[in-house]
Parts: C-alpha cells; sequence; structure tokens
C-alpha cells in the first residue's frame, strides 16, 4: 500500500474525502501525513480527529519556498511518504528532484484554462464565469515548479449555467471533485510500479 501525505491549506474537504476512500479500499493508499500550511487550517483538526497525524508547517518560519519546502519533504520521508496529495494547498513548493512525479493536486477549473498564481477559491470561478465559458470542471494533475501546470492526470466537467452565481458554479465543481480526486489517485496508484521504475532508483 502506498504512503500517502495531505498538504492543506483551509477546510479539508479533499483531503478528509481522500482518508475516506482509502479506508473503504476504494484507493490504494494509506494516508499517514497531513501537513498543514496554518494552525488555522481548519481540515488539520478533522484530520487528526480521524487518527491521522498531522503538523504544521507556516512559511513565515523559513527564509525561502526552497527551506520551507525541504522541510516539508523532509517530514514526508520520514513518515515514510511515497506520495503527496495537495488538497487545498496554497503556498508555493520547490520540488526537490526526489519527488518530481510523486505529487498530485486538485484545481478546481479545466486546466489548462483558469489557472496560475492567484487563480484559487471563488477567484477561478468569477474568471469562468466572466469568460462567458460554457463548461467547467475539476482538474488533478501532476505537480511542478509552475503553478497549476504539471501533466493533467483527469478531469471532471460541470455544465457552467450562463448568468449564476459563482457560489453556485462553486458547489457544483466542488461535488465533481469529490468523485474525481479519489478516482484518479486511485488510478495513478495503480499504474505505479515502484520496482519497475527506473527514475526512481535512490528515492526515499
Ligand atoms: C478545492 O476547490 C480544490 O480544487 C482547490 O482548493 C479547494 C480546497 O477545498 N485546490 P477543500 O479545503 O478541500 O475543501
Amino acid at each position: 500500500m502506498t504512503r500517502l501525505a495531505f498538504f492543506l491549506s483551509g477546510t479539508g474537504g479533499n483531503a478528509l474525502n481522500l482518508l475516506q476512500a482509502c479506508r473503504e479500499g476504494r484507493v490504494p493508499g494509506e494516508p499517514v501525513l497531513a501537513i498543514a500550511s496554518s494552525a488555522r487550517a481548519a481540515g488539520l483538526a478533522k484530520l487528526e480527529a480521524e487518527g491521522l497525524r498531522g503538523l504544521v508547517l507556516e512559511r513565515r518560519a523559513f527564509d525561502s519556498d526552497a527551506a520551507f519546502s525541504e522541510a516539508c519533504f523532509a517530514a514526508c520521508a520520514a513518515a515514510g511518504v511515497e506520495v503527496v496529495c495537495l488538497a487545498g494547498w496554497l503556498k508555493k513548493l520547490s520540488i526537490p528532484r526526489a519527488w518530481e512525479g510523486r505529487i498530485l493536486n486538485i484545481h478546481p477549473a479545466l486546466l489548462p484554462k483558469h489557472g496560475g498564481p492567484g487563480m484559487y477559491g471563488m477567484h477561478v470561478h468569477r474568471a469562468v464565469l466572466a469568460a462567458g465559458e460554457t463548461e467547467s470542471g475539476a482538474t488533478v494533475h501532476l505537480v511542478d515548479e509552475v503553478y497549476d501546470h504539471g501533466r493533467i492526470l483527469a478531469q471532471a466537467r460541470v455544465p457552467v449555467v450562463a448568468g449564476e452565481a459563482p457560489e453556485a458554479l462553486q458547489q457544483r465543481v466542488y461535488a465533481a471533485e469529490m468523485a474525481l480526486y479519489p478516482e484518479a489517485l486511485a488510478a495513478f496508484l495503480a499504474g505505479r510500479d515502484p520496482d519497475r521504475d527506473p527514475d526512481r532508483e535512490g528515492r526515499p
């Protein structure tokens, strides 16, 4: 079973959903750690209440994105984590080489549209509506050094209703996320065979 960590900055809805999916056997992963970027991230207490080990690492305690990222991934390595799922994580990460291809994220739009710096939360849904899109959705992708840029693993589409409030669109997309992230993670883990992946040699 692949050992997982969740990184979160907010409510933790996606992380809790993934935890549940693992525990119900829908995702072949074993969550072992949750890292929150703020002590105020409401999701952390909920995950801890579910028995997951939680850790708060705040960006302001470090001099650089690189030092902050190093601390996050050092905690993962120490816990034997193999795959990281970003779940509402808002901090910039520098990805150590050993972790390339092993970090997933979910974004509340159909990337490559409506992603990038500043595109999070309601900003995304407002941008989708302002662009006159007829559909939106959610994207699960691998994480690289560029915001919302890595290889797309899966997408779910939802219709946009002309003239609707961004909050209404957000709810429809969020419901799609709840189905998409566990499915995409399960497929990713099933297709991942560390013993046959030459790139993985020497990785934690
Ligand atoms: C989700 O909409 C996700 O797509 C985005 O951040 C939000 C996190 O929500 N990356 P939650 O904290 O999982 O409820």
